[in-house]
Formats: structure tokens, sequence, C-alpha cells
């Protein structure tokens, strides 16, 4: 039997996300098309627009359907870049952002824009009095609403309302939050200027029940933003190519189902992840649970384990069945010490020393069970890995 706890990775299609993608993938015609059949998907699609957009807080004309968060991230930060205002160069980036986010920094960067760079305290919360002084006069500002790794929820209100005092447009990465935190766009970007506060946001499908390569970018309609990928004028222009129906179809019905489920599923969800953490570290007094011990994500249980080896922590649950996770997922081929555990003011060695167990709809009794049984043996036998590396 295998154990899941990395639904923060990827978690499970829903029944009904499956239905629509599978019902919605039978439709011929391309939306695009003027001709009766075209105009069929069309409805279909822009049916899922609408609903999409009662779910994320939006206008329906706001909802840019991409493939997925590191997409929408790029789509914002790119666009948003390209179309600053004049006499702007900085980007405003928090010190544990997620790597679709600090790469496409970084790549801006090559190209000329400063980076202000604002930390997070030791639970990888962002510093708001710093995020707020970055934000005066840059070109633009992203943040994270929950961190992925460390689970630490900001606050996306006063994110919101310090990029408005400063007149900045601002992205929020919305990824790992989207599903177990209220969120609405609208409600975000009260008392926003055009084109200044919060003007987009990134929410991705394969994490909320939906197909993977299925997401939005939420853009507000005063955003000043341009276009990554040339060719149709399809979605505002901002993201040309024949659009997925199917995708868009399954992503509105994840995002209702988790909307609908976010109460109930959260509530479940931390009293199996405290269980979880209460029982690793009765089996390992030594573990440490990072981020915020309260305003965290529900299924986020993120531990160092001092002395141990992450990666081979990873590697010896893994042959227990239980899948768990060194950091985000898109780092795991990687052998890098984690940037946010670092950010948090950790040692290298400590930030290669951490696991994240993440729960989601498929969660049981049965998988904190497993991860407590074995936890003991692994991080005895990873501790000795690290002793052997040292040698
Ligand atoms: C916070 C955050 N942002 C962005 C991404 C990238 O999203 P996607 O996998 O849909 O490209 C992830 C994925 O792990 C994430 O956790």
């Amino acid at each position: 039997m295998r154990f899941y706890l990395d639904h923060a990775a990827t978690t499970l299609l829903r029944p009904q996300a499956r239905d629509a993608w599978l019902a919605a993938g039978q439709i011929i015609g391309n939306a695009s098309s003027t001709h009766g059949a075209g105009q069929d998907a069309r409805r279909v699609l822009e049916e899922s627009r609408e609903r999409a957009a009662v779910m994320l807080g939006c206008d329906p004309i706001e909802v840019v359907f991409t493939s997925g968060g590191t997409e929408s991230i790029n789509t914002a930060l790119q666009g948003l870049w390209a179309a600053r205002p004049s006499g702007t160069d900085s980007i405003v980036l928090p010190d544990a952002e997620h790597h679709s986010t600090m790469d496409t920094v970084a790549a801006l960067a090559r190209g000329g824009a400063r980076v202000r760079p604002v930390p997070v305290d030791g639970a990888g919360r962002i510093d708001m009095a710093a995020f707020a002084i970055a934000s005066e006069s840059a070109a633009l500002a992203t943040a994270l609403v929950a961190n992925n790794e460390v689970g630490t929820v900001n606050d996306a209100s006063a994110l919101a309302r310090a990029a408005t005092a400063a007149g900045v447009p601002l992205h929020l990465d919305a990824v790992a939050a989207w599903g177990y935190l209220p969120l609405s766009f609208r409600a975000l970007r009260a008392d926003a200027p055009a084109g200044a506060g919060l003007v987009a946001m990134s929410v991705t499908g394969h994490k909320i029940g939906a197909p993977v390569g299925t997401g939005a970018l939420v853009v507000a309609r005063s955003a000043r933003m341009t276009a990554l990928l040339h060719g149709g004028a399809q979605q505002r222009g901002l993201r040309a190519g024949t659009q997925d129906i199917a995708g868009a179809a399954a992503f509105a019905v994840a995002l209702e189902c988790a909307e609908a489920d976010r109460e109930a599923e959260s509530t479940r969800l931390a009293l199996l992840r405290d269980r979880l953490i209460d029982g690793i570290r009765k089996s390992v007094p030594g573990a440490e649970l990072l981020g915020d011990p309260s305003d965290r994500l529900p299924g986020n249980a993120h531990l160092l384990f001092p002395g141990a080896v992450g990666e081979s922590l990873q590697f010896l649950l893994d042959m227990a069945g239980i899948a768990a996770s060194t950091g985000s997922a898109c780092q795991a081929g990687v052998a890098e010490p984690s940037h946010v555990v670092m950010a948090m003011g950790r040692s290298e060695r400590d930030a290669r020393s951490v696991l994240r167990f993440s729960l989601g709809s498929s969660s049981a009794d049965a998988d904190v069970d497993a991860v407590i049984a074995a936890i003991g043996d692994a991080v005895a036998r990873a501790s000795g890995a690290h002793t052997a590396e040292r040698s």
C-alpha cells in the first residue's frame, strides 16, 4: 500500500472534474471558429469562464485560462514588467517565493530589472514593513499568499493594501493557497486605482483536483500587461492560442468543488496534520516544526530533523511506501538546500534536513499512522547517512 503525503506537489483528480473534462473533450469545434460547431464550443468555454470567475471573485473577462501556475506567473511578471510605467526599474521580490517566481525575476534581472528583495521572518512570513517600503516607486511587486514549502500564510489583504498605497501593480501567487483560504480577487482589489494594487493572481488546477495543465491568471481589467505569447487574439490578446475547452470545464468544476469543500476539508486536514506532527515529535523528540505553528495551510506539516539528510529520509520513507517531499516538487530532482528554509535564517545544513508532509483529499488516519510508525527508524538511518556523507 502506498501512503501519499505529497498533495502539495500535486493532488488527485476529482471525479466531478474528470467527468467535466471527458464530457467537454468530446466537443468538436474551435472556440474561435464562427461556424455553429465553433460557437457551441465557445458556449461551453465561456460558461466555464463565468463559473471560474464566480469562484475567483472576478469578472469573466478577467479570467485568462493558462496551463497552470508556472505559465500564469511568467505571464504576469514578464507582462507587467514589459508594460511598466516609464521611469520605474525595480521588482519587489520576497525571499521565500516559489522558483517559478524567483527564476522569472532572475531572467528579468538579466535583462536589466533591479531586484528589491524583501526578507521573511523565522516562520517564512513576508516582512510587511519592508514590503511596503520596497514597493515605493517600484515597477511591480509579487508575493505568495501562502508559502508552498513551510505552509505559512501571508496577509493577502495587507499585501494588496501596501501595493495600492504605493501605486504599484501587484501579482499574488495563490497556487498553494487557493482552495484552503477564502480568497476573492475583487475584495482584495477594493479601492485600488486603475493599474495598481492587486492586478493579477495565479491559480493552478492540479493542486485542487483539476487535470495537470489547467489553471488561470486573473488579470484586472485595468492592468497594464504585455502578452507573453503572440498569435491569435484569444483571451484579451493576453494568451494567444486555441483554447482548451475540456481543461477550462474541468478547472471550473474543480474550483467549485474545492470551494464547496473548503471549510470542512480544512478542518479535517488540520486535525490529521496536528496528529501527524504530535506523533512525529513523540517518535523523534529532536524534530522541529517549521513555519507558523497555527497560521499555516491546513494540510502542511514541515519538519526539520536536525542532523538527518532530507533526501535520504525521503528515500527511506519511499521504501516504506510513504511519499513525502524535501521541498517543492519542481526542485525534487536537484539536490539543493531549501532557499525558503535559508531565507528563514536557518543554516544550509538545516535547509538540507527538512521534509514536507502535505495532506489532501485522500488523506486518512492510515497515512498518519504509517508515517508515525516509520519515521523514527528512517531518521536514525538518515542521520547515519549524514555522518557517512561527511566522512
Ligand atoms: C506556490 C507555487 N507557485 C507556483 C507553482 C507552479 O505551479 P504549476 O505546477 O502549476 O506550474 C507551484 C507548484 O508547486 C507552487 O507551489
